[in-house]
């Protein structure tokens, strides 16, 4: 045979200390089937983290906090130690446990670093996480009427954030003062409730306030199971830096 042929020349060409991967034809075949599947391996390998990738830039979550983990949390009294703590578990616990959080606090105090760890967590984990502001929420809800947006309907898109595995809700303010914004976030809170998935909140508002704000309907079903509750009451981490 022609391969066999070549092979024994090459073995008279060769210097002796190198040694060829393959010495007949069977070796050779198994050699290159050996590299196809390696390959193979490599494209599914490659085509998770383009996935994984694909799922971080749809997450909505802005470089500055991409980088955000439980890790690089600095811990410099005791309030910083229990957040970290918590949102770690709440992360960890995700799978058995359907519960909301919300965050509540000062600008700058951190709300957003956890809430990004926990995102970065379960996006690493296969998990689908959105995390949008209110004002954009509202700006995209309006871009489905008078046509602007014509692929997206209100309807289409209520229905994609109730299938997202944490929905996180940022920047929850006094702008929410008319029915229809309220109607909008109960909407997308009660499709998310009835198909057990949980919903994160984020706000510079008091307990009092926020209640005030949202209703106490939309409250309700934050508070169901074992939602986490937290404040963050201390001094802005931006200022002192
Ligand atoms: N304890 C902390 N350790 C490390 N970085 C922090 C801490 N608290 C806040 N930061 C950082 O400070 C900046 C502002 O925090 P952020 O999470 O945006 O605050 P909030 O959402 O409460 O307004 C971010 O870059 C964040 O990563
Ligand atoms: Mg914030």
């Amino acid at each position: 045979m022609k391969n066999q042929q070549f092979l024994k020349k090459l073995k008279k060409i060769i210097p002796d200390h190198i040694i060829p991967k393959f010495t007949n034809q069977k070796d050779l075949l198994h050699w290159h089937h050996k590299q196809g599947k390696l390959l193979s391996q490599k494209i599914i390998k490659q085509n998770k983290t383009l996935e994984i990738h694909d799922t971080f830039k749809k997450s909505g979550i802005r470089k500055l906090y991409m980088e955000c983990s439980f890790n690089n949390y600095i811990i410099e009294h005791e309030g910083h130690k229990k957040v970290v703590h918590l949102a770690k578990k709440y992360a960890k616990n995700f799978n058995n446990n359907m519960s909301s959080f919300v965050f509540l606090g000062k600008p700058g105090t951190g709300k957003n670093h956890l809430a990004a760890a926990i995102s970065n967590y379960l996006i690493l984990r296969g998990k689908k996480v959105f995390m949008i502001t209110i004002s954009d929420l509202m700006s995209t809800i309006k871009s489905t009427f008078n046509n602007i947006n014509k692929k997206l309907t209100e309807e289409k898109f209520i229905k994609y954030l109730s299938k997202i595995d944490l929905l996180i809700f940022d920047e929850i303010g006094i702008q929410i003062e008319s029915k229809y914004e309220k109607m909008i976030i109960n909407q997308i809170i009660e499709h998310r409730s009835a198909s057990k998935k949980p919903t994160g909140m984020l706000s510079n508002l008091n307990g009092f306030t926020i209640t005030k704000i949202l209703g106490e309907n939309i409250i309700d079903r934050m508070k169901l199971g074992n939602s986490l509750w937290l404040n963050f009451n201390w001094t802005s981490y931006r200022r002192k830096k």
